[in-house]
C-alpha cells in the first residue's frame, strides 16, 4: 500500500531507533533531561528565539501559545483554512476562552490588508483583537508558503496594530526548503512559533514551542496544566534531533515527487488541479465526476491511499517513505482510474 494520506504516517528507521537508545535521559518535569535541554537550546538558537519547550504535539504547542498571548474574551485572527481553526477541536475556546475570527485568504495565507479588515475597533461590545495566527507551509491551503516579502508585510501590519503573531510552523521545514528563508528570520517576526518533528521529518512524536524566556517559563506551567509534562523524553528528543539532522535533506525529493504526481493529475480528464498551488509536499485536487470518498475508495482498492478534503476534494502528501517506484505506481493508478 502506498500511503499518501499524510506525512505523519512514517515509521522510525533503525538508525533513528538506535539514536534513541543512545540518548542520555532524566526527568524532564524536573528539567533534568540532558537530551531535551540540549535539543531545546539547539532549536531556539536555530530559529532565532530565546528559548524553547518540547511538546507532545503540535496542537498542544499552538494552544499553549494562544493561552500565553491572550486573555479570556480576546479574539484571534486566522485564515479560514488554518489548522487552529479547523482541526484543533475547539480547544482555543475551551482552554483559553477566546474566539477565532476566520478570514478568507488565498491558499490558506493571510496578508496585511486582510488582517486590517478583520481587526476590531475596540468598542466595548466587540471582542478585543489580540493575535494573528499564520501557518507556514499551509496544510489545508495545499502546502503553500509565505515569501519573505509577505511575511514582512504581515509583521509590519501586526506591529502597527499592536497585535501579537503566532506562527504555526508544523511544516516550516518544507517552507524553508522551498523559499530558502533562513530559519532564524522567523524568530525576528513571530512572538511565538511551533515547529514539528513528526510530519515530513519522520520522528514518531514531538513538536516544540519557541518564544521568549519569560513566555517559555510560563508555557511550562501551562503545558503541565494540560497534562503535557513528560518524564524521560530524551528518547523523543533524540528521535527528533536525528530527524532534523538526517531527514531534512529528503524534503527536496518529496517536493519533486509531489510536483510529478501533480502533473500527472493535471493530465487526467476526470481530475482538476491548479499546478501553481503545488509548492511543497502536499497536493490538493478535485474530482470532476463522483465524490471524493468514492475516489478514495477506488484508489485504495488499487493500493494508493489519499484522504478526502471536501465533498469533491482530495489531498495527497509525500514523505520520505514513498520512493520513486511508489510514485510511478501511483501515477499509473491515477491514469488508469481518472484519464
Ligand atoms: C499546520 C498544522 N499545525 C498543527 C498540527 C498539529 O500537529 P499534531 O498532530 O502534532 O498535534 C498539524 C497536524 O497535521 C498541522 O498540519
Amino acid at each position: 500500500m502506498i500511503d499518501l494520506r499524510s506525512d505523519t504516517v512514517t515509521k522510525p528507521t533503525k538508525d533513528m531507533l538506535h539514536a534513541m537508545m543512545q540518548a542520555p535521559v532524566g526527568d524532564d518535569v524536573f528539567e533534568e533531561d540532558p537530551s531535551v535541554n540540549a535539543f531545546q537550546q539547539k532549536m531556539a538558537h536555530m530559529f532565532g528565539f530565546q528559548a524553547a519547550l518540547f511538546m507532545p504535539s503540535g496542537v498542544m504547542g499552538n494552544q499553549v501559545a494562544l493561552k500565553l498571548l491572550t486573555n479570556p474574551g480576546d479574539e484571534v485572527i486566522i485564515e479560514k483554512k488554518g489548522h487552529v481553526f479547523n482541526y484543533e477541536t475547539t480547544s482555543a475556546a475551551l482552554i483559553s476562552s477566546i474566539q477565532l475570527h476566520s478570514v478568507q485568504g488565498s491558499n490558506g495565507k493571510l496578508n496585511g490588508d486582510l488582517i486590517r479588515s478583520a481587526v476590531r475597533s475596540g468598542q466595548d461590545w466587540e471582542p478585543l483583537s489580540k493575535v494573528v495566527v499564520i501557518e507556514n507551509s499551509t496544510n489545508k491551503g495545499g502546502g503553500a508558503c509565505y515569501s519573505k516579502d509577505e511575511l514582512s508585510n504581515i509583521k509590519e501590519t501586526v506591529d502597527g496594530l499592536g497585535l501579537s503573531l503566532h506562527l504555526d510552523g508544523a511544516r516550516i521545514w518544507n517552507a524553508i526548503e522551498t523559499t530558502g528563508i533562513a530559519a532564524d528570520y522567523f524568530g525576528s517576526i513571530a512572538d511565538t512559533m511551533t515547529i514539528s518533528f513528526s510530519k515530513g521529518l519522520g520522528a514518531p512524536a514531538g513538536s516544540m514551542l519557541l518564544a521568549s524566556k519569560e513566555r517559555i517559563n510560563e508555557g511550562r506551567r501551562i503545558r503541565k496544566m494540560l497534562g503535557g509534562g513528560m518524564r524521560q523524553i530524551g528518547l523523543l528528543a533524540a528521535a527528533a534531533d536525528y530527524a532534523v539532522e538526517h531527514h531534512r535533506s529528503f524534503l527536496k525529493e518529496d517536493h519533486h515527487r509531489a510536483r510529478v504526481l501533480a502533473e500527472t493529475i493535471s493530465g487526467c480528464e476526470r481530475l482538476s488541479i491548479n499546478l501553481d498551488t503545488v509548492e511543497t509536499n502536499i497536493l490538493i485536487f478535485d474530482v470532476l465526476e463522483g465524490s471524493a470518498s468514492e475516489a478514495v475508495k477506488l484508489l485504495k482498492e488499487k493500493g494508493v491511499q489519499v484522504v478526502p478534503f471536501g465533498p469533491k476534494t482530495l489531498r495527497a502528501t509525500f514523505h520520505f517513505q514513498v520512493d520513486d517506484e511508489d510514485l510511478h505506481y501511483a501515477q499509473e493508478v491515477f491514469i488508469e482510474l481518472f484519464d
